[in-house]
């Protein structure tokens, strides 16, 4: 199966249909004037932007460059099998059970993509 394309255009810009409904990918968007790791990951029709770095080691959670495992609802770290859920990040199974995948709040755009406002703060 082809890999889908995700627009990320310069200031952290995505376009949501471009995403797989339950496909994470792991790109790298200008955030702040700094590149940094992210995942994003549309399911049940919303998309979520996580840090790509494992609350475990701070590792990414790719398998192979670019490509995340996904399981289920699940992303899933390929170095120590850590087990996120897509919708919000929660570790459910593995070493960092309990910890959370930092997630970025996003804000629709005129034009339908959704840029990068931030880092969500737990509460
Ligand atoms: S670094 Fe992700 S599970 Fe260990």
């Amino acid at each position: 199966m082809p890999r889908p394309m995700v627009e990320s255009v310069n200031c952290s810009l995505i376009a949501p249909e471009a995403l797989v409904e339950r496909q994470p990918i792991s790109i790298k968007l200008l955030i702040d004037n700094e590149e940094v790791a992210v995942i994003a990951v549309k399911t049940e029709g919303a998309v979520h932007v996580y840090r790509n770095q494992c609350p475990h080691q701070g590792r990414l959670l790719d398998f192979a460059p670019g490509r995340v495992l996904a399981k289920d609802d699940a992303l899933v770290c390929a170095a120590h099998g850590a087990v996120f859920a897509m919708a919000d990040g929660r570790c459910l199974q593995g070493p960092c059970r309990g910890e959370s995948l930092a997630e970025y709040a996003l804000e629709p755009q005129a034009d339908g993509r959704l840029s990068i406002a931030g880092l969500k703060t737990s509460g």
